[in-house]
């Protein structure tokens, strides 16, 4: 049977963004794409997000920067990046010639520095939409403190959208007293998507020295020791928002897709597990037909949301 996998992001942007699938590289954790286009098929994929992109280069952190923890990690890279002009000069007329769509990641400062680097990225050849990175727990005077207040999300968000036709996904942290509250701000300042959830901060001390593992102390936890409070934060924001919303947290299998879409994602990106095995993502991709099909649907839309409480069945 046929399977319908495309998914829409951005139907009103002035230029709409169709995945051929719904399963996204998650930001920080594919480089540019071209990192790994000598070890998998990268055109496969739904799309790719790029690590995120700041105004000026950044070196990022000194080391330690990842440790492993259980069944996850914690990573303080600190926004190690080529700056945004250097990636529309150098990545970008990479990228025109992919098949796959690729999303650029951008984390500011300021309200300004969102609007100047979508600004920057409106029209050039390659880039096929912008995800703002609002919620990055790693760089102290940045997007943690922006992402946290509702009013500064719109702001961002309403400063890009005047910038750019792009297709605009707004990056969420789960660490806010209400994220239901910071979606729907987002939203209502013209987003076409909402993507979550950025990592939850954490720490490792090593009890040998006594000291935290991380030179940053603190860290970025990810992967699947995250995964149900990403679920739950995707079902609840779906109930709330018409956007699509993309949901990811712990990704690494068929199964992990199909909780998040039942929740409510339209799509979804695999972060930290594709460090363990490149070919996570194809290999959900490769599944999803029959895992859609052995739920008796033709299409990923119909099994979304069907978590919730309700909805037929
Ligand atoms: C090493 C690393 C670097 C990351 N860098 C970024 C980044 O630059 N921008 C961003 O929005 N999210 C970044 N993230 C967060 C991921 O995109 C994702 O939201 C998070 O890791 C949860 O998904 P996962 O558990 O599948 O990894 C990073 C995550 C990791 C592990």
């Amino acid at each position: 049977m046929y399977v319908d996998l495309q998914v829409e992001i951005g139907v009103n942007a002035k230029v709409p963004l169709t995945l051929r699938n719904p399963v996204m590289v998650a930001s920080g954790t594919f480089g540019y794409g071209t990192e790994y286009a000598r070890l998998i098929d990268i055109q496969r994929l739904g799309a790719i997000v790029c690590k995120g992109i700041t105004v000026r280069p950044r070196r990022g952190n000194r080391g330690p920067r990842i440790v492993e923890t259980p069944g996850g990690m914690l990573n303080a890279i600190g926004l190690q990046n080529v700056g945004i002009r250097r990636l529309v000069d150098e990545k970008a007329p990479l990228w025109v010639q992919w098949d796959v769509p690729v999303i650029v990641n951008i984390a500011g400062d300021t309200v300004d520095e969102f609007a100047s680097m979508a600004g920057q990225l409106d029209g050039v050849p390659g880039v096929a939409g912008i995800e703002l990175n609002i919620s990055c727990p790693n760089v102290w005077e940045g997007g943690r403190v922006i992402g946290e207040d509702a009013a500064t999300t719109a702001a961002i968000t309403e400063a890009v959208r005047a910038r750019t036709g792009l297709p605009v996904l707004v990056k969420l942290s789960p660490e806010v007293a209400d994220i239901c509250g910071v979606a729907r701000a987002a939203e209502e300042a013209g987003a076409d998507a909402v993507s979550l959830i950025n990592t939850l901060v954490g720490m490792k001390i090593d009890t040998r020295t006594g000291r935290p593992v991380l030179a940053n102390v603190t860290g970025g936890l990810s992967g699947p020791a995250i995964r149900p409070v990403a679920v739950w934060l995707v079902y609840a924001v779906s109930q709330v928002v018409g956007i699509p919303v993309v949901g990811m947290g712990g990704i690494a299998s068929i199964e992990d897709v199909l909780e998040f879409i039942l929740a409510g994602a339209t799509a979804v990106q695999v972060g930290t597990a594709t460090f363990a095995e490149p070919r996570t993502a194809l290999d959900i991709i490769d599944q999803l037909p029959d895992a859609v099909c052995a739920r008796g649907r033709a299409s990923v839309h119909e099994l979304r949301g069907l978590a919730h409480s309700g909805r037929d069945r």
